[in-house]
């Protein structure tokens, strides 16, 4: 199923065609070599001072970390996320050792888990963002250092047809339009 962003513009096809399914194929793996390019892709993303606070921890379906991100899930997340062929857990150095906040690292991670996303669309994968998840146990359970902050984790895997949802409500928010504020609302002081 394709959902085409409705820009006032042509953009780039895979920003144009990227969204965020929740339907994946429970049967096929992802590669290492696919799963290599896309962490490459956030390794290779701009941040502060060139700081890259960003780290992950990164879980295959099958495996003992991919089991553990998903009990820290919470709600519906727990139902359709176990079919992604893999989960990363996004996660950023947010203290400086003096304990003072580390301005930006949030930000930077963002853009990692970003370009991540644009990477893995273009290797044929879909991604979809999770907030929803126990910060406290994924800390927890992969012992992060006390400056880590958990962010997202990312559902990344292949696409399948909605209705492979089962669940009518996951199914309707399957194919629901996708909408976004108008441009001119993100605009501030009439500046463009
Ligand atoms: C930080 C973040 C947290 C999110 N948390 C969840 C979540 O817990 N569960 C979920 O199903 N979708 C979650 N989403 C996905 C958003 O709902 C989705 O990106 C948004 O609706 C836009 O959808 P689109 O990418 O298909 O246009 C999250 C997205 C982001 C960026």
């Amino acid at each position: 199923m394709r959902k085409k962003a409705d820009s006032s513009v042509e953009m780039h096809p895979i920003l144009a065609e990227r969204w965020s399914p929740r339907s994946f194929n429970g049967d096929v793996e992802i590669s290492i070599a696919d799963l290599t390019g896309i962490l490459e892709a956030a390794r290779w993303a701009p941040s502060s001072m060139n700081s890259q606070p960003w780290r992950f921890v990164v879980a295959r379906r099958g495996d003992h970390r991919f089991a553990q991100l998903i009990d820290s899930m919470g709600g519906f997340n727990k139902v359709w996320s176990p079919k992604a062929s893999a989960l990363i857990l996004v996660t950023a150095v947010t203290t400086q050792p003096d304990g003072s906040i580390r301005q930006g690292a949030l930000y930077d991670a963002g853009l990692a888990a970003s370009l991540l996303t644009v990477e893995a669309h273009h290797r044929g994968q879909v991604v979809h963002q999770i907030g929803g998840f126990d910060h406290e146990a994924v800390k927890r359970d992969f012992k992060l250092a006390p400056e880590l902050t958990p962010i997202a984790i990312l559902a990344i895997g292949k696409q399948a047809p909605a209705d492979a949802l089962g669940d009518p409500k996951l199914v309707e928010r399957e194919i629901a339009a996708r909408s976004r504020l108008p441009l001119d609302e993100l605009i501030l002081s009439g500046s463009f």
